[in-house]
């Protein structure tokens, strides 16, 4: 062998181990490294790793158990909860499409990252089992603390009683709604009279009879004040709705030409499903009974909203609502003779 095919051989290997060392450098680059779960080579006879804990952090010592608690909570404060410091997120409707969050129709029970198609930090996709009502309690406290990388930017509520409430009403969010837990024995004895409360699911929500009797909106339209309903609408509905020509949806749909618009109108909003099943289009008398109780016309409604009891106000409302249209409704024929 000449020095000509050492140096050849030399080169030779030089080329090959830079080769390899820049491989493994885009390797890297390219692949995470992240410590195996397993062993990459199962040994046979070897014990087999551990499955690794569901979360290697304890769950907060500052969260008490939830099942005493759920006994007593409400899952109509839960709503309101769930409106102001979730729905920006999620939405909660059965089939409805994933905003910044995924959407959490029947939650309760179900896997976790149950959304396919939804973009989920690593660590949540990673977790496995299902949301028990325990480790929501634990993730609604603080999901940081449950998966470090977690992609929900929310600092988490630290109130006890209001978690519960929101995981009651959390609950109620299924075509059958899982059972409420049973306090463990400890608590049974501190709180027995509690168990009695879990027992009947909150599903009052069909009990609700039609209500008092409403007033008929014709009368009171024909001398409702345009100016005083514009007011009222601004400071009462203003937070949740626009009203412009093309306003985007707040809270609530955009209600610009809302006089006999087909009812859940604008399309791509993520309508509660019984207002979306409704059909029909928002008279003068059914937008009297809605702003009356959005609630009893429909009980599972998005519309967060006590209603306005006086008659004289809500004609008002409406006979300004109605001033919102390129070719405003005509008045009920009633009160056609008293129109100007
Ligand atoms: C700022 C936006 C934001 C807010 C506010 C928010 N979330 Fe989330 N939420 C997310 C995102 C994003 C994810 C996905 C998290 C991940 O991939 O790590 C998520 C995931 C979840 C999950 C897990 C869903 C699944 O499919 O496993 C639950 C449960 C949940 N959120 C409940 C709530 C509740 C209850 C509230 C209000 C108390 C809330 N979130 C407020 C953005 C938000
Ligand atoms: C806290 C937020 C909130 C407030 C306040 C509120 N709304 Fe709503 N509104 C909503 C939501 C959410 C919906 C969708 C309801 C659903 O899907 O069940 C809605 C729906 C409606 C609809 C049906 C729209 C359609 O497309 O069918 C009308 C009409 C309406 N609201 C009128 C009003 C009026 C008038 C007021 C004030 C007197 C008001 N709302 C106050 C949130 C609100």
């Amino acid at each position: 062998m000449d020095t000509m095919d050492v140096n050849k051989m030399i080169a030779a290997i030089l080329v090959a181990g830079i080769a390899y060392t820049v491989a493994g450098m885009i390797g890297r680059s390219v692949v995470h490294e992240e410590p195996l779960k397993q062993p990459a080579i199962k040994i046979e006879g070897m014990p087999a790793a551990a499955p690794a804990p569901e979360a290697a952090k304890p769950a907060g010592p500052h969260v008490p158990p939830i099942a005493a608690l759920l006994a007593s909570a409400d899952p109509a404060e839960g709503q309101k909860i769930v409106q102001k410091d979730c729905s920006i997120c999620h939405t909660f409707n059965k089939g409805g499409e994933p905003k910044v969050g995924p959407n959490l129709y029947g939650i309760v029970g179900a896997k976790r990252a149950h959304e396919s198609g939804f973009n989920y930090s690593e660590g949540l996709a990673k977790l496995g089992g299902t949301w028990t009502y325990e480790n929501l309690n634990e993730w609604i406290d603080d999901p940081h603390a449950v998966v470090p990388d977690t992609r929900m930017a929310f600092a988490g509520i630290k109130n006890d009683k209001q978690r519960a409430d929101v995981i009651a009403y959390l609950r109620t969010l299924s075509d059958h709604p899982e059972p409420l837990p049973s306090p463990t024995a400890a608590e049974t004895k501190a709180q027995p009279a509690q168990t009695a409360a879990a027992a009947p699911a909150p599903a009052a929500e069909t009990a609700k009879p039609a209500g008092p009797e409403i007033p008929a909106i014709e009368p009171y339209l024909a001398n409702a004040d345009v100016a005083v309903g514009k007011q009222k609408v601004e400071s009462l509905c203003g937070i949740c709705h626009s009203f412009n020509k093309g306003g985007a949806p707040k809270i609530g749909p955009n209600l610009y030409d809302i006089v006999n618009a087909k009812r859940a109108h604008e399309a791509g909003f993520a309508y509660s499903e019984g207002l979306a099943k409704l059909g029909g289009t928002w008279t003068y008398e059914n937008l009297n009974h809605w702003i009356y109780d959005p609630r009893a016309v429909v009980p599972d409604t998005k519309m967060i909203f006590p209603g306005i009891k006086n008659t004289k106000e809500r004609a008002d409302v409406i006979a300004y609502l109605r001033t919102l249209s390129d070719h405003p409704a005509p008045l009920p024929a009633a009160s056609g003779a008293a129109a100007k």
